[in-house]
């Protein structure tokens, strides 16, 4: 049913834990089911240059969760910005139809980690 990625991103969660001085965090829960994942970015020169998450979820949830924080490292905000849940999928060879909904998770609550970021950016101008 899962791919071997999917599997191994699950079992071996890469970037699980929190970052204390985060610049940006981002919340995402899933109304179909109740799981909720939290991430948090560390930004300098408009990268992101260290991300944690923690997700309450399914494997499809913890592997997309997993792969999005191994995208996303060293990439430009804009560029993380248009990682959707599609290609987190892809890259982990593909989910079961049935598991997409999973994948909006993590790519939503780095957009909201994003937003969080550039919002704190404009306070502090
Ligand atoms: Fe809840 Fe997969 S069943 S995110």
């Amino acid at each position: 049913m899962y791919s071997e990625k999917v599997m191994d991103h699950f079992q071996h969660p890469r970037n699980v834990g929190e970052i204390p001085d985060a610049d940006g965090v981002g919340v995402e829960g899933n109304a179909r089911c109740g799981d909720i994942m939290k991430i948090w970015i560390k930004v300098e020169d408009g990268r992101i240059v260290d991300v944690k998450f923690k997700t309450f979820g399914c494997a499809a949830a913890v592997a997309t969760s997993s792969m999005i924080t191994e995208l996303v490292k060293g990439k430009t905000l804009d560029e993380a910005e248009a990682i959707t849940n599609k290609s987190v999928a892809e890259a982990l060879d593909g989910l079961p139809p049935i598991k997409m909904h999973c994948s909006n998770l993590a790519a939503d609550a780095l957009k909201n980690a994003i937003a969080d970021y550039r919002a704190k950016k404009l306070q502090s101008v």
